[in-house]
């Protein structure tokens, strides 16, 4: 079959606006809002967003477009998508192997993703409740710290999630979705707007400004440039075939180029606009950066329970959380679900159950590491941080460097020039990021943070 016949049998999106939506969706999730304040706050801030947000131009861009490339042209599942291409650019089927790592991945993150998009469950019921109008920075903390001390309450939350990703996942990526994102994504930059020009009142908003745009090179390691490089792949959802999978369901005559800049621009402003939230109100109650996986739970209910219809605000603001996180957890479990129905000919319903059922037993390690098992250590580190390590820092950069090798070096330069389809230059440079400058950066991080040199 030539490349121009083949179409996947699970559908295709209606139009490139809808392949936009959906994979900004998929970008633009936890790891902006919850995830980048949190590491920006441990890695001391400037020079940690510098470092970045220079992974996201050099290595995210130039491979979100190698992925989305390989799913159009292969138009499956990762793993049977890695398997035919590597047959027709005469390669080994090792290949596919990328395709399982991408699965394995998934799972992983999923187990623990659910869980902390539970958190944000219930935060959408304790700021409707009023819980926190009035409340101190103390105040807060000790709700926060009381919640996650209850394996119970975090597991009933995590339940919920993942009940409702398999149902959404069930019934096919197209239904509602595309919609839902259309809407709820605006809404949510608008509330994010909203919360910057809050923070600009608490009288500490250049301080913020300054701990996360000025650069103290003194303050980044090579732990953190690491993390830094594994955020970038997480944000963007690159290195397990989620956009590979999404971009299986993409019609030939979309710009690859142009939607990938569209993606990765949006998932940026997120998550500096978070960031701009986040940090004054910080600084403004004597808080520390580094509070860790906690801290947009211990600042945003402060500004909730002092702004004007700061309940109203608050419960939305976690509404629209909970819903940027499930467009992400949809993506997280597609690759996987995309394969049973191709191999194992099961429905989409029966694949999303048995993935959920096995995802929800995993995330029970996430949610014991917050409370029963947080003394429970692994080269000093719990559960979910050896998963969030584990997945971010080493899965997902690994994924991509093999992406970018396949995509840059061993599928013929006919058949990347074709799917591509841009001007000269524009292939010209991304040929050149995604053959040299992404596999090379990719490897000098690991070396280093293994301590090679
Ligand atoms: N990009 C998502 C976020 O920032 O929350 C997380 C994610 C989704 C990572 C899908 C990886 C992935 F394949």
């Amino acid at each position: 079959m030539t490349t121009e016949q083949r179409t996947s049998i699970h559908g295709q999106w209606s139009t490139r606006m809808a392949f936009i939506l959906a994979a900004t969706g998929s970008a633009v999730g936890l790891g902006n809002i919850w995830k980048f304040p949190y590491i920006a706050g441990e890695n001391g801030g400037g020079a940690f967003v510098l470092v970045y947000l220079c992974c996201i131009a050099a290595i995210g861009v130039p491979i979100m477009m190698a992925e989305v490339m390989l799913g159009r042209r292969g138009r499956q599942s990762p793993i049977n998508t890695m398997a035919t291409l590597a047959t027709e650019e005469g390669r080994p089927q090792f290949w596919s192997l990328l395709g399982w790592m991408g699965v394995l991945a998934g799972f992983l993150i999923l187990s623990y993703y659910s869980v902390i998009a539970g958190w944000a469950l219930s935060y959408v019921f304790r700021t409707a409740s009023g819980m926190f109008v009035g409340a101190t920075a103390d105040g807060v903390g000790s709700i926060f710290s009381q919640f996650i001390a209850s394996a119970e309450s975090l597991l009933a939350w995590h339940t919920i999630f993942m009940v409702a990703t398999m149902i959404i996942v069930a019934r096919g990526v197209q239904h509602g979705l595309e919609k839902a994102v259309r809407y709820l994504m605006p809404l949510l930059f608008i509330l994010l707007v909203i919360l910057v020009f809050y923070s600009m009142t608490t009288g500490y908003f250049s301080e913020g400004l300054v701990f996360l745009f000025t650069a103290d090179f003194s303050k980044i390691t090579t732990g953190s440039i690491l993390i830094a490089m594994g955020h970038a792949f997480f944000t963007l959802s690159l290195g397990m075939g989620a956009i590979m999978v999404y971009g299986s369901y993409l019609p030939k005559d979309t710009s690859i180029a142009k939607a990938s800049m569209i993606i990765a621009s949006a998932d940026t402003v997120v998550a500096l606009l978070a960031g701009m939230v986040i940090f004054p109100i910080v600084f403004a109650n004597g808080l520390e950066p580094g509070a860790g996986p906690g801290l947009i739970f211990k600042t945003l209910p402060i500004a909730f329970g002092q702004m004007d219809a700061g309940v109203l605000i608050g419960t939305l603001f976690f509404i629209l959380l909970v819903f940027a996180a499930w467009t992400s957890a949809i993506s997280l479990i597609e690759p996987a679900v995309a394969w049973l129905v191709e191999n194992k000919s099961m429905n989409r319903i029966y694949a999303s159950v048995w993935i959920g059922i096995a995802t929800w037993f995993m995330g029970i390690g996430t949610v014991l590491s917050f409370n029963i098992g947080s003394n429970v250590k692994w080269l000093d580190k719990t559960f979910f941080d050896l998963l969030d390590n584990l997945t971010a820092n080493i899965m997902l950069p690994l994924g991509g460097l093999f992406i970018a090798i396949f995509a840059g070096w061993l599928m013929r330069e006919q058949s990347s020039r074709d799917e591509l389809a841009s001007t000269e230059k524009g292939y010209v440079i991304w040929q050149i990021l995604v053959r040299y400058v992404s596999p090379v950066a990719v490897m000098i991080v690991f070396l280093n943070a293994i301590g090679v040199f």
